[in-house]
């Protein structure tokens, strides 16, 4: 029997990468590549998109050359991606007309108010599940039309193309200016704030809202099924999935069943609850998004917690306040006391995102004295993800009735043991991670292979799943609940800040 085997590109916020997967979901090769982050202002984040698809062609071939293996082998190319980040780019010569622009970067703050208006920051959330907010697509396309000089025109008379990065590398992969095909899964679009959640089809009555025309928007398909065969390296390669990387994130830990959810600890964290074949709105900050769709069976739900910024905040002390060289280090250093002293960080450095929806809110530091030592800024900063993860699963509660027994985790954080025992502790519920850790990449995988034949159905791939850790909450729940109510204070203080 010949071997089959199955690769994924995960294009993420601050690296792209590569993974070959072998019928069983075990890791084969992998190749990653950093890429540039440009902050020409406080509040932008933009991303060079040609730079994002040589580093994604490098890790291709790297991935490929470590497997040993050729393009042919391969039985299907999945997709996955940092959701939101929005990128223009002209049809004819493929080039970007101007930086992308990042998911976390805040300049359609005042357009998103705009558009709010009277009716209030949840205007679109019946027909999208989202509030009005600088985190989605659509907005940052209008921010472009407007500033661009001629580009409304151009996109009026379809020169123009519209998308975020699976569009982006979809059409790139499948021939670019030769013919590339230009589509977005359901997940994506369900981050655009342009896509009605019920039918999947762009809603006419938003796009023009924003003033944003339908020939510059993508094909919407569903997260696995063959869109077009790859020319270049990969040629022959059926690019059989997309999906966002955190709906990726639920796929590859087989949370298939209404009920199960998983945290993805990357630049931010995103906690995802499958609610099953209907959206569940959100009463409480939380948004509704798309988690899968295989195929023509009937989509999948989420109710989804986003946090803007959790392993940002490690590297942001790292990198701009240089108290550690490595993020690693950050586990010694907090290690060397036994608590925070006292301080908490609360990072709201693109404003808060769930549950709160804040664009005034600024990071701030609270709860110092003489005696707080860098290393009780370590533990705050660790503790800055495990506090806004207690606050989106208590969220989640609130909507969906449904207490979280067990959080499966995943992604680089969750290497850091004393993060990890702080999260079961401030949650008071074990956390799990699983084997195969790169779930992002696996799930798109999982969803190529489903759309190509190399599995059959979710049973199977539910099959590979396997523990590797756990951590079982050790903390009093009054020490807990003592410890909940500063960070809250804390998260008070950082509201009332002028844009
Ligand atoms: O919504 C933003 C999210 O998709 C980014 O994920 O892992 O690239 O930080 P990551």
């Amino acid at each position: 029997m010949t071997d089959t085997f199955v690769a994924a590109i995960d294009q993420g916020t601050t690296s792209s990468r590569c993974i070959v997967f072998n019928q069983d979901g075990g890791i084969v090769a992998v190749d990653q590549r950093e890429h540039r982050q440009i902050f020409p202002r406080p509040g932008w984040v933009e991303h060079d998109a040609t730079e994002i698809w040589s580093t994604v062609q490098e890790v291709v071939a790297g991935a490929l050359a470590r497997a040993g293996l050729r393009a042919d082998q391969l039985s299907a190319l999945g997709i996955t991606n940092q959701r939101e980040t929005t990128v223009l780019w002209d049809r004819a010569t493929g080039r970007p007309v101007h930086h992308a622009i990042v998911w976390q970067d805040t300049r359609t703050a005042a357009l998103c108010e705009e558009l709010a208006g009277e009716h209030g920051q949840d205007r679109f959330r019946d027909t999208t599940g989202l509030p009005l907010a600088s985190y989605f697509s659509g907005p940052k396309a209008a921010w472009l039309l407007d500033r661009v000089p001629g580009l409304r025109e151009r996109a009026e008379r379809g020169e123009i193309a519209f998308g975020t990065m699976d569009s982006w590398l979809i059409w790139n992969l499948t021939g670019g200016t030769e013919g590339g095909v230009h589509v977005t899964d359901v997940t994506n679009a369900s981050r655009t704030l342009l896509m009605d959640l019920r039918t999947l089809q762009w809603d006419e009555a938003i796009l023009s809202a924003m003033n944003l025309p339908l020939a510059m928007l993508p094909e919407i398909r569903s997260s696995a099924e063959v869109y077009g065969t790859a020319v270049g390296r990969l040629a022959g390669v059926p690019v059989a999935s997309a999906l966002g990387d955190q709906q990726a994130a639920v796929f590859g830990q087989a949370c298939y069943e209404p009920g199960t959810a998983k945290n993805t600890y990357g630049t931010g964290s995103f906690l995802l609850l499958n609610t099953g074949r209907r959206p569940v709105p959100s009463k409480s900050g939380l948004i509704t998004t798309v988690g899968y769709r295989i195929g023509g069976a009937e989509p999948v739900y989420c109710l989804e917690g986003s946090i803007a910024i959790t392993g940002a905040l490690v590297q942001w002390f790292r990198d701009q306040l240089g108290i550690i060289r490595s993020a690693d280090e950050i586990e010694t250093l907090a290690a060397s006391v036994a608590d925070n002293g006292g301080a908490y960080i609360v990072p709201a450095f693109s404003g808060l995102y769930a549950p709160y929806w804040r664009a005034d809110a600024r990071g701030v530091v609270t709860g110092l004295t003489r005696y707080v030592t860098k290393a009780h800024l370590a533990r705050a900063v660790l503790e800055a993800t495990s506090w806004q993860t207690r606050e989106v699963v208590d969220a989640m509660y609130q909507d969906s009735g449904v207490a979280i027994t067990t959080l499966k985790v995943d992604g680089g954080m969750t290497a850091n043991q004393l993060l990890m025992q702080h999260q079961a502790d401030v949650l008071g519920v074990p956390v799990i991670r699983p084997r195969v850790s790169e779930t992002t990449c696996l799930g798109a995988a999982y969803a190529a292979g489903l759309a190509t034949g190399v599995w059959s159905d979710t049973d199977e791939l539910k099959a590979h799943w396997r523990p590797d850790v756990e951590w079982s909450p050790r903390m009093e729940a009054p020490v807990r609940e003592r410890e909940y109510a500063n960070w809250r204070k804390a998260v008070e203080r950082s509201f009332g800040w002028e844009n």
